[in-house]
């Protein structure tokens, strides 16, 4: 079978050069997904700043190279774009990969720096049939998956509430315009997609936010209450004003609690106590381990070949991206509405 032909618009961080930070497991970048996967060749880039995407090319040993993404879509007819550039810039720069006739799109989190937008490009995408991914991508991590499936399998019980955050330090004062959101926009489109994979559908939700700048610049600050249609109850906070970065959800069950983050997982079960006679106790059990572990930027661009390939959908859609958009920014319209329950369409 014919490689699909992969170019990436932004060849910045999460594109290309996160790959050379000695700490963190590989591939952890675009283009390291990418190359990972036998039946992809990454074939252009396209960059506006001349010293990364010399950079990029050299390291990736691509030499179609870009300043202009609708010149790169133009000449190379790709089967796959991937855009890595900033959030503002994803809507517009996915519109002209639909139009240009590519098989799949890969977008990276938050899929749009604003709702309308998100919506839109959801809804053109799914009227071409094409099929769009957003980078959530612990949805491709095995202990996510494997915590999913701890879940489905009744191993703590009914889920009854979950917490969450992404904690950060205090952002400097920038346009919601150009930039969305703070944390609960930027980090925490991690955690609101997660609170959607392990609890379901959200009823409804009631925020609160630290706001300094006022209303047309970034929170420091968001958290909220919300209900899940399934009765269970969620709690979450994205910044903080934190000296540290932290990324975690709690899921507390009838009958056991699983916790994972970026520090790790852990799962506990309900035992008989023996500390009190009488009383049920959670005790930590082993997490099983996943049958095999690889890289979610591996097993993103391999869920991109599948989209492709069979006509699937992604297990992180442009659909599943959206949803994620709902809870943020009704979280920002209950705040300012002193927490009026607001519920998600
Ligand atoms: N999934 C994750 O965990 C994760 C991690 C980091 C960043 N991100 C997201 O990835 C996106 C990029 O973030 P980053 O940290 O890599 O930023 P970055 O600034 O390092 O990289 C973005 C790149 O896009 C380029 N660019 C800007 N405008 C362009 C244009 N018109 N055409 C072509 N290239 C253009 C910039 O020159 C830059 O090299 C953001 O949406 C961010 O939220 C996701």
């Amino acid at each position: 079978m014919k490689k699909l032909k992969v170019g990436i618009i932004g060849c910045g961080r999460i594109g290309s050069l996160l790959e050379e930070d000695p700490l963190r497991g590989k591939p952890c970048t675009h283009a390291g997904g990418f190359t990972s996967v036998p039946s992809v060749r990454l074939v252009a880039g396209c960059d506006i700043e001349p010293l990364r995407l010399r950079q990029f090319g050299k390291r990736w040993g691509v030499d179609r190279l870009y300043a202009d993404h609708r010149e790169m879509l133009k000449r190379e007819s790709l089967d796959v774009v991937c855009i890595a550039t900033w959030t503002h810039l994803h809507g517009k720069m996915v519109l002209d990969s639909v139009r240009s006739g590519v098989k799949g799109i890969f977008c990276e989190k938050p899929l749009a720096a604003d709702i309308t937008e998100a919506r839109k490009i959801v809804k053109i995408c799914a009227q071409n049939k094409t099929p769009l991914i957003v980078n959530h991508e612990r949805r491709w991590d095995p202990y996510y998956q494997k915590a999913r499936d701890l879940i489905r399998a009744g191993k703590i019980g009914e889920v009854r509430t979950i917490l969450g955050n992404a904690l950060s330090w205090t952002p400097a004062k920038l346009p919601i315009k150009l930039n969305g959101g703070g944390a609960l926009f930027h980090d925490g489109t991690h955690l609101t997609d997660l609170l959607l994979y392990f609890g379901g559908s959200i009823d409804w939700v009631s925020g609160h936010e630290v706001r300094p700048h006022g209303k047309k610049h970034i929170e420091e600050t968001a958290s909220a209450m919300i209900r899940f249609k399934s009765g269970a109850l969620g709690f979450i906070e994205g910044g903080g004003a934190r000296n540290y970065f932290n990324f975690e959800l709690d899921i507390q069950g009838s009958m056991g609690r699983i916790l994972i983050g970026n520090g790790g997982r852990e799962l506990y079960i309900t035992r008989k106590s023996g500390r009190f006679t009488g009383f049920e106790e959670l005790k930590q059990a082993p997490f099983p381990e996943p049958k095999r572990l690889q890289s979610p930027f591996t097993g993103g661009a391999k869920d991109m070949v599948r989209c492709i390939r069979t006509g699937q959908d992604s297990i992180s859609s442009g659909w599943d991206g959206l949803q994620a958009l709902k809870v943020i920014f009704s979280v920002y319209k209950s705040a300012q509405l002193n927490g009026k329950r607001i519920r998600l369409r």
